[in-house]
């Protein structure tokens, strides 16, 4: 069987208007999230290995209202052309909004799990309890539908995706920002048969292991997030995740997109491979 492909796509943060958003330096094209985020999804959408689905990894939009979340849901509906899309909420989301303007339904709980060519697609909702350090938190009913959930094994395994990053004592320092019972889901993910964990949150790209399962962060199509000794400097690079998964392996590789991003070169494939030939006969 052909592996499960798929893409990551964080922190998307659409607004009609930024100006009345602190994100008003956003408001100015090229630096457009709705825009940035159309080119993107048509991107992938237009690839020959086109993904089996996409996941987003919250942050949808930023603290917008439902006519915000409509204007999301056209901009996918739009560009991914079919290709199924799963979403999960955080900090910047507002679930009464979500559900009036994008699912167009009543509210429900916001955590499910789907099946898709064997990989089971686990989402969580850790944005359930809003504060002002904006980290994440998994009430003891969702924890326990997981513990549920995950007692059953899948055949290709699952993969969990939430707003915010799991973290452990290695990442102590940035402990407010991610999830605050972390120690929780580390429990219920022993011994289970998650693959791998794919997060948002941080605005970066990063790669660790929690619980002894991969986790993936990817950047943003809205902004990315720099951090110095001082300051928390906004940026002009988009980043999001490609994943490949089968029985043995899994492969997950940045993708970066920039409006200033400037090709240097272009060589056919072909031609290197005649060149790689020729350095290692
Ligand atoms: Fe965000």
């Amino acid at each position: 069987m052909d592996a499960v492909r798929f893409v990551q796509i964080s922190d998307t943060h659409i607004l009609r208007d930024y100006g009345k958003a602190k994100l008003c330096f956003l408001d100015s094209s090229p630096h457009n999230p709705p825009q940035i985020l159309r080119v993107v999804l048509k991107n992938i959408a237009g690839k020959k290995d086109k993904p089996d689905f996409v996941i987003f990894s919250g942050d949808l939009v930023h603290e917008g209202d439902s006519e915000d979340y409509a204007l999301f849901r056209r901009i996918v509906d739009e560009t991914l052309a079919g290709i199924p899309a799963f979403f999960a909420l955080g900090n910047h989301d507002c679930k009464e909004a979500y559900y009036q303007g994008f699912l167009r339904e009543p509210a429900r709980p916001s955590y499910y799990s789907v099946e898709l060519r064997g990989l089971r697609i686990i989402v969580l909702d850790s944005a359930m309890e809003k504060n002002p350090a904006g980290s994440g938190f998994i009430d003891e009913t969702q924890l326990a539908w997981l513990r549920g959930e995950l007692g059953r094994k899948n055949g290709l395994g699952s993969i969990l995706v939430l707003h915010h990053p799991p973290c452990d004592e290695l990442k102590a320092g940035i402990l407010p920002y991610c999830l605050k019972n972390s120690l929780a889901l580390k429990d219920i993910l022993k011994g289970s048969d998650v693959r791998a964990i794919f997060s948002g949150h941080t605005h970066e790209n990063s790669v660790s292991i929690f619980a002894g399962v991969p986790q993936f962060t990817t950047g943003s199509t809205a902004f990315g997030v720099s951090i110095d000794e001082h300051d928390m400097c906004f940026t002009n690079q988009y980043t999001y995740n490609e994943a490949l998964i089968n029985g043995e392996g899994l492969y997950v590789h940045e993708e970066i997109f920039s409006a200033d991003l400037k090709i240097l070169a272009r060589v056919s494939l072909a031609d290197l491979m005649k060149t790689m030939e020729g350095v290692n006969p």
